[in-house]
């Protein structure tokens, strides 16, 4: 094997591949609300001779010889972390948001146990109990939703089915939630019904990271997170508690979800929790929210309906039955797409439509910030999409769009044009 030789020699249809990728990541605005354009430095350390070690167990107590040097990377990636969000307990191996909620399952939790959580037609994540999940094949899950008028958590509600069903934990924290979270609440509740509260904050970590949404660290007794969404870091799981609950939490991420972690990526999150103590970091969170807000507030003033009439955070929920009732959330997002914007369908809060059809779009700005849009530049965008929304049948009007979205997209790109999608 020649292990110098370059990804295009080696192999041209994956090279080709990389490269078209970089190119549509290039010329399209993004508002997939979990994706984000992490930096080089991230990438060096995720394309890292990292990828080659094998360390099943945790640092100082590893199954394998060598381990010392990613010992240290783990150590660091953990302080990092612990000293970000001022946690005693920190786990960086889980491979993903959803291995993260394994490990806390598995390390907490009885098979069979009882979980309230929030259901996925309205903000739940899968691994909240969806019947198609491990979470909802091997524990009881029972769901909590939002009240149909204000589209925002009742917490009232939420202590009478605690109270009533007595759960073994609560979980908070969503995926399609625009609204700010009552951490304390939730924990008075759960101290209530003697539940474990478990937040996932998958969505809102990075913004937890920056200032710009509270903490549920303090409130929590365990917090699970992605490190690559807002947050901006190498793909994969984390999970923060207080010390107690250490030494059930790392069995249940390993042996019990994971076999051995997966170091490149362990070094990529490690890099992007020292990014995000930055003040750039903390300017760029702030202006997340801020760019969410002024979307969100542009599509609502051309009489589109946002759920809960707006956001506190990175996302929002477009109603699309008020454009036009037979507007589905997967057409209009194939038809964004068709004018230069990713974004995903989503079922709404009391959706009558199935979550493969969907009546809603989420739209997120963590990706479209770290391209260097600011609120005049969202509202651009925002326009662009209710035009092309609502004048869909009429080619010129999608042209215009195009337009606009396309010249958008190159003066707002993630990477430089000859940026080959690796470094
Ligand atoms: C709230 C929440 N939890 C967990 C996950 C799972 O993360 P992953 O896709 O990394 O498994 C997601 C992903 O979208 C999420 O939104």
């Amino acid at each position: 094997m020649d292990s110098d030789a370059s990804l295009s020699e080696v192999d041209p249809a994956v090279a080709s591949l990389v490269a078209r990728d970089a190119e549509r990541q290039r010329s399209f605005v993004h508002l997939i609300a979990s994706e984000n354009f992490v930096s080089r430095a991230v990438m060096e350390a995720a394309g890292s001779v990292f990828t080659n070690k094998y360390s099943e167990g945790y640092p100082g107590r590893r199954y394998y010889e060598g381990c010392e040097i990613v010992d240290e990377v783990e150590n660091l990636a953990r302080d990092r972390a612990k000293q970000l969000f001022g946690a005693e307990y920190v786990n960086v191996q889980p491979h993903s948001g959803a291995q993260a909620n394994m490990g806390v399952y598995f390390g907490l939790l009885e098979a069979g146990d009882k979980i309230l959580g929030m259901s996925l037609d309205q903000g739940g994540h899968l691994t909240h109990g969806s019947h198609v999940n491990f979470s909802g094949i091997l524990y009881n899950f029972v769901a909590y939703g939002v009240d149909p008028a204000t589209e925002t958590i009742d917490m009232d509600e939420l202590r009478r089915v605690a109270h009533a069903e007595r759960p073994k934990m609560i979980v908070a924290g969503y995926s399609a939630y625009s609204r700010l979270i009552d951490w304390r609440a939730f924990r008075e509740i759960a101290d209530e019904v003697g539940a474990l509260l478990m937040v996932d904050a998958a969505h809102i970590i990075g913004l937890v990271a920056g200032g710009a949404h509270p903490n549920p660290v303090p409130y929590a007794h365990v917090v699970t997170a992605t490190t690559h969404k807002a947050m901006r870091g190498a793909r994969g799981g984390l999970i923060m508690a207080n010390e107690e609950f250490g030494a059930a939490l790392d069995k249940g991420v390993f042996p019990n979800a994971q076999g051995g972690p997966l170091n490149n990526h362990i070094a990529g999150k490690a890099v992007c929790f020292a990014e995000a103590a930055t003040p750039e970091y903390r300017a760029y969170a702030a202006q997340i929210v801020s760019n969410a807000d002024a979307m969100a507030q542009t599509v609502m003033d051309d009489g589109v309906r946002v759920v809960s009439g707006g956001t506190d955070n990175h996302l929002f929920l477009m109603d699309l039955r008020s454009i036009d009732e037979d507007l589905t959330g997967r057409d209009a997002a194939r038809l964004l797409y068709s004018v230069g914007v990713t974004i995903n369908f989503n079922t709404i809060p009391f959706d009558p439509r199935p979550p493969y059809r969907a009546s809603g779009l989420r739209v997120g700005l963590p990706a479209a910030t770290t391209c260097g849009m600011k609120e005049p530049d969202v509202a651009e965008v925002a326009r662009l999409m209710t035009r092309a929304l609502r004048e869909r049948e009429d080619q010129a009007a999608l042209d215009t769009v195009r337009e606009g979205i396309a010249s958008l997209a190159a003066e707002f790109a993630p990477y430089p044009a000859d940026f080959p999608g690796h470094v």
